[in-house]
């Protein structure tokens, strides 16, 4: 069989998480990590060192201008992802870019209109939805295997002691809702839609950031509790509850590696572990779209990720979370 073309990825913003991608992208056997793009040279280099990247850039303009680069990877702080992306997107690259995909709804619209002008892929890097037991948990919840589902109960909370750097950092998106809170609002929304009615509240930091956030998704027919929180820790399963019975993604629900349906107090476990981390699903997705020429996954859609953000601005909404830089809507 004809050996693929490895797509040649770059990233921007070489912190934590950055670190954790870059080892999952060397699983994929069809990538290649050609660049990677600091504001600090020297970082650039030891991070280009340590995951064989052939080039280092000490900024991030000089990193999207390599025409070798297919697809660039933006793992910054939430204020810089619609920027980036779209610059990265005119400069002819395709972008998977962290979540959430922007700090409110008007900034991710321009995203997915550069996407499509500029006719290049671009995915919010919604791992979850790429995760296998998730994926199961949804077939298995489309093909009413717990009847219809009434309540969602899921969380992101672990104690962070005292906070420091980008999530307590109101300038660049910080606080729990942005960084942790997506995730069950991500689950609710994966099963449910975009609920009627959102009730949320918060308690905040002196930065602004929000320490810890409640939210209620009410449904027609079911309702979603959810949580996120900086200042406490949880056990981080996640509970999907229908008529007929119901299904845990266990901790940590947002990155499993297993699942258990529960029905007539009968428990059956199912074990999915992950290929690395979880990541290299949503990478062999930004694969597939990019061999069949899309500007968006079918899975994680344009369309889903502005749904989600939408529901975020409304939790923001009832909480007053403000974020000084950015463009409200
Ligand atoms: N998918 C997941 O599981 C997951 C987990 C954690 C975080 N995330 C998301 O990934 C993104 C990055 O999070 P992280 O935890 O990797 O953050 P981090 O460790 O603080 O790294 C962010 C990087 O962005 C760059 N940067 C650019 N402007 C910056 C600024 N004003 N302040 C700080 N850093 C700046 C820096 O890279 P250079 O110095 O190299 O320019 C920095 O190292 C966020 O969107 C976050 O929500 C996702």
């Amino acid at each position: 069989m004809k050996e693929l073309r490895k797509i040649h990825w770059g990233i921007i913003g070489l912190g934590n998480i950055a670190h954790q991608f870059a080892k999952d992208l060397a699983l994929v056997s069809d990538s290649k990590l050609l660049a990677v793009g600091s504001r600090t040279l020297e970082k650039s280099q030891n991070f280009a060192k340590q995951y064989e990247a052939s080039k280092a850039y000490g900024s991030y303009d000089e990193l999207m201008a390599d025409t070798d680069i297919d697809i660039i990877y933006i793992a910054t702080p939430h204020d810089s992802h619609a920027d980036l992306t779209i610059r990265c997107l005119e400069h002819g690259k395709h972008v998977l870019c962290e979540k959430p995909i922007a700090l409110n709804y008007k900034e991710a619209i321009r995203m997915v209109e550069a996407s499509r002008a500029n006719n290049k892929f671009f995915m919010e890097a919604c791992w979850t939805r790429f995760n296998p037991s998730v994926r199961q948990t949804l077939l298995k919840i489309n093909n009413r295997e717990i009847g219809e589902v009434k309540y969602i109960n899921a969380d992101f909370a672990f104690n962070v002691g005292t906070p420091q750097g980008r999530i307590i950092d109101i300038k660049t998106g910080g606080g729990s809702l942005l960084d942790m809170g997506v995730y069950p609002l991500f689950l609710a929304y994966v099963i449910l839609g975009s609920p009627d009615k959102v009730l949320a509240s918060a308690n905040f930091y002196e930065s602004g950031a929000d320490k810890q956030t409640s939210m209620i998704l009410q449904y027609q027919n079911a309702q979603a509790v959810l949580h996120s929180s900086f200042v406490s820790s949880s056990n981080m399963v996640a509970t999907i509850s229908g008529t007929e019975g119901r299904i845990c993604l266990n901790s940590i629900w947002h990155e499993t590696q297993s699942y258990s349906v529960i029905k007539n107090n009968h428990k059956v476990d199912y074990q999915f572990p992950t290929k690395g981390k979880g990541f290299t699903y949503e990478i062999e997705e930004c694969h597939q779209c990019i061999r069949d020429q899309k500007t968006e996954s079918e899975i994680w859609s344009h369309q889903n990720s502005l749904d989600l953000i939408k529901i975020v601005d409304e939790v923001r909404n009832q909480t007053g979370l403000k974020f000084p830089k950015e463009n409200r809507i």
